[in-house]
């Protein structure tokens, strides 16, 4: 199979299998891994040409044929590869796939596409991200830094690692999180992790000896940073609801108490010197390394989880010692999970990160500072 016809075969597996792009491509080349995260960084735009030159709704047609319209389009309203190619490859490509009749339809409408105007439409108006997302930003953002996040959500991001205790770091100092770094290729003794999620764990000022709870723990990126941080003298115990999630953070991260349990009614009765509450949300932070969460999360997904951070951030809050700290975090940037959960509860910023303030807490954003979009606030027992 040529690379138009691979693409369009992961991008069918994304849409009907729940499938993520970045698993799917692990060990592909640079232009497969261009082509899939292309289209479902543009989905919105694409579709929207396609559907100018196509005289029926996109939906009537066969799925093979739709996917390989979308790459089809992308390459040519957005890369530099010539029409010509894009047009001979598609014409292939469906051929490929087991449906040569649809061959002169993909020739005739990706032809159509590029004899089209081209792309110069504003990002938010192209339609690639949903008119929900867009008009909730901009009602707390205004409309230039939605415009900002969205456009740097669409470019790719640089690997994040964090510098474990004791070993080398290369690669360029992020300014206010130290031990993290932004870098062009992994190297040894680092351990892969934005920095907006080194910045989490930062946040919560953990001394070496604490006891600490994470309170919605798998995989355990987070609880190996705690780990780290407590060393031989302190203990972190590690909650998770999910058996199957908690199984995969133990295997990961061994040296914690792993406790199977649902976070809004924990088995325990407090005494934590640290808290954290990286709680379960709709992700939209990482857009850049996982564009189709756009396409699955609807406005209610944002309000159902919204109800269960703040049914899980009043558990947290009785379980901190007089005196501990308590951080809630969220790897997106919908206000209804991030200053809306926090507001009115005694929470603040944490000081000295990259980002802005957000209500009673911190964002972190790829507009801002390059990373991924995450929302941080601290409580102080
Ligand atoms: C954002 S993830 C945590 C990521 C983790 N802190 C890390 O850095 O690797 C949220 C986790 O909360 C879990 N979760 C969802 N509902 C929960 C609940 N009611 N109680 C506890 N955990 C829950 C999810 O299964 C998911 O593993």
């Amino acid at each position: 199979m040529n690379q138009r016809a691979q693409a369009a075969e992961l991008l069918r597996r994304v849409e009907a299998g729940g499938a993520y792009a970045n698993v799917l491509l692990r060990d592909a080349d640079a232009g497969l891994r261009s082509d899939v995260y292309g289209v479902l960084r543009w989905q919105g735009e694409l579709d929207a040409s396609l559907s100018v030159a196509v005289s029926r709704p996109l939906e009537r047609l066969q799925k093979e044929v739709l996917a390989v319209l979308r790459v089809g389009a992308y390459e040519l309203l957005r890369t530099d590869v010539r029409a010509s190619a894009v047009v001979s490859e598609c014409v292939d490509a469906i051929r490929q796939m087991g449906a040569p009749k649809a061959s002169g339809l993909v020739n005739a409408v990706l032809r159509k596409v590029a004899e089209a105007d081209g792309p110069e439409m504003e990002v938010a108006r192209a339609g690639a991200f949903p008119d929900w997302l867009v008009e909730d930003l901009t009602a707390a953002w205004g409309p230039e830094e939605v415009e900002a996040f969205l456009l740097a959500s669409n470019t790719a991001a640089r690997p994040g690692v964090r510098v474990r205790p004791g070993e080398p770091g290369d690669g360029e100092r992020l300014e206010g999180i130290p031990d993290a770094r932004l870098i062009g290729r992994p190297g040894d003794g680092l351990t892969f992790q934005d920095p907006a999620s080194v910045a989490v764990v930062q946040a919560l000022d953990v001394p070496a000896g604490a006891k600490v709870l994470d309170l919605a723990a798998a995989p355990g990126g987070k609880t190996q940073h705690l780990l780290d941080l407590v060393g031989p003298g302190g203990r972190v115990t590690a909650l998770e609801r999910h058996a199957r999630r908690a199984r995969t953070g133990a295997r990961r991260v061994p040296d914690a108490r792993w406790v199977i349990a649902d976070g809004r009614h924990p088995p325990f009765t407090g005494g934590f010197d640290r808290v954290l509450l990286d709680a379960p949300c709709s992700g939209l932070g990482t857009l850049r390394r996982r564009p189709e969460i756009r396409h699955r999360i609807r406005a209610g997904d944002v309000d159902r989880l919204a109800g269960l951070q703040s049914e899980l951030l009043e558990a947290a809050m009785g379980l901190v010692a007089p005196g501990g700290r308590l951080v809630y975090s969220v790897c997106t940037i919908t206000p209804s999970e991030t200053t809306d959960v926090v507001d009115g509860r005694g929470f603040e910023a944490p000081s000295g990160l990259p980002g802005r303030a957000a209500g009673d807490g911190w964002l972190l954003a790829p507009h801002l500072a390059e990373t991924d979009g995450m929302f941080i606030a601290a409580f102080d027992a």
